[in-house]
């Protein structure tokens, strides 16, 4: 198993590119099975998710044709609409294709996600919808079996809270719907906005993605359509957090400011400068940050994706800050791999204490889940001497070229086996 050996030190200084989106690709590409036409995608990055989700779609009969970024989708033989555990139990975000099946083939067995390393995640919240939407649907060994006799019919929708799958997931189905859908409480992240924006560059009628009432009109069928996936705002993110806990200067190309205004806030608050172009970012950061309170929330509040970017730097921060996650229960597992580094944090239920100190030192850890990973490699980034990674395939699922970026960038990183 690959780990990452971090030569802690280094100042980030460069230049690197963002990819796109995992989180806006995923469902996007499950908004492929909607039509029986090819849809082209492009800026799609190349990560493990990515690649599971593709290998999903094939065995359901899509036929995917991949070069680089660019992705070629054509559900026009869609003939099994069947989620595997095997796959289901690496990505949850497999979850999305249910809403897209049902609307096309009116059926679709999906694995039950079941736990993860950052809580229990139930998608009761999908099921209800789709109820609402008259399917009929039965757990089953482990399986959702959705049917629904004569297609879905459009319906008011309420989310007990806002989930950003669950609103995908309804927003797909209603796409091909009988009558107007109306979702309230539904997420706002840009994720959803460039999804909406796909389906109706597909022939979706949709209007308010981006608040939380959405509006989709259903349509007889949808077609073929070319897309380019948004910049990834976690990636964005992460690197500028890994400039600034080094007191860094970086520039970020294919990137905006736009869907990160939480976060350049605290970037701001904790003492760095940065400028947004029109497609790039810059960050300079001063020698040490200033500690920085945060409280996650959904959008367009503090992103949870980012909570343990800024517990690291928050290790090595002048002061004490609060973290408070509110999103998921359990998503502090890194916090005792920071603690190995020589972090000084307290966790008291979903409120992390964290007080900055003079030095990490560097020391084996292990990953947890993908965003705990980023934290870890960060703290890596500034402690003294070596620190060794262990469990980087959960970054692989989402940072496309993590090692070769923070090299372009000046870090001392290699794959080791
Ligand atoms: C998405 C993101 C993930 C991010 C998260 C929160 C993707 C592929 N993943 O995950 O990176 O961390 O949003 O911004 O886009 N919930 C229920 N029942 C449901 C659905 C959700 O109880 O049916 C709860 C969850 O357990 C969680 C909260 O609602 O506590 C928000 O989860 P949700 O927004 O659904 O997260 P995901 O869409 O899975």
């Amino acid at each position: 198993m690959d780990k990452l050996l971090i030569q802690g030190g280094a100042r980030l200084d460069g230049e690197t590119t963002v990819s796109g989106a995992k989180n806006a690709a995923l469902p996007i590409l499950c908004a492929t099975l909607l039509s029986a036409e090819p849809v082209t995608l492009t800026n799609v990055p190349q990560l493990q998710d990515i690649a599971t989700l593709l290998r999903l779609l094939g065995q359901m009969g899509v036929a995917v044709e991949r070069d680089g970024d660019r992705v070629t989708l054509d559900a026009s033989g869609l003939d099994n609409p069947l989620a595997p555990y095997e796959m289901v139990k690496t990505m949850r975000a497999s979850i999305l294709v249910l809403g897209p099946l049902m609307a096309r083939v009116g059926e679709a067995r999906v694995s039950l996600p079941g736990g993860c390393a950052i809580g229990a995640r139930p998608v009761d919240q999908h099921l209800k919808g789709l109820q609402a939407m008259g399917a009929k649907i039965a757990v089953e060994q482990g399986y959702i079996h959705a049917t629904v006799a004569g297609g879905l019919k459009g319906a008011r929708l309420f989310t007990d809270m806002v989930t950003v799958t669950g609103t995908e997931n309804l927003m797909m189905a209603a796409c091909l719907a009988k009558g107007e859908t109306v979702i309230e409480n539904a997420a706002r992240e840009p994720e959803v906005v460039d999804l909406a924006n796909c389906l109706v560059a597909m022939g979706a009628r949709i209007s308010g993605a981006g608040t939380d009432v959405i509006r989709i009109q259903g349509v007889e069928c949808l077609h073929g359509a070319e897309h380019r996936i948004m910049p990834d705002r976690i990636e964005t993110g992460t690197y500028l957090c890994a400039a600034a806990a080094t007191g860094g200067s970086i520039r970020l190309m294919g990137t905006s400011t736009s869907y990160i205004d939480a976060v350049v806030d605290k970037l701001l608050d904790a003492g760095c400068e940065i400028e947004g172009e029109r497609d790039a970012i810059r960050l300079t950061a001063p020698p040490r940050l200033t500690s920085v309170s945060i409280r996650t929330a959904p959008y367009p509040a503090f992103p949870t994706d980012m909570q343990a970017q800024f517990m690291a730097i928050n290790c090595v921060a002048e002061g004490t800050a609060v973290i408070r996650e509110t999103i998921f229960e359990n998503r502090f597992m890194h916090a005792v791999e920071l603690q190995r580094l020589g972090a000084e944090i307290r966790i008291d239920g979903n409120t992390a204490v964290v007080t900055g100190v003079d030095r990490l030192e560097g020391a084996s850890v292990m990953a947890t889940d993908l965003r705990a990973s980023a934290g870890l490699i960060i703290a890596g980034l500034v402690a003294d001497g070596e620190t060794l990674v262990d469990r980087i395939y959960h970054l692989d699922r989402g940072y496309e070229k993590l090692g070769d970026k923070l090299s372009q960038l000046g870090a001392r990183v290699s794959r080791v086996r």
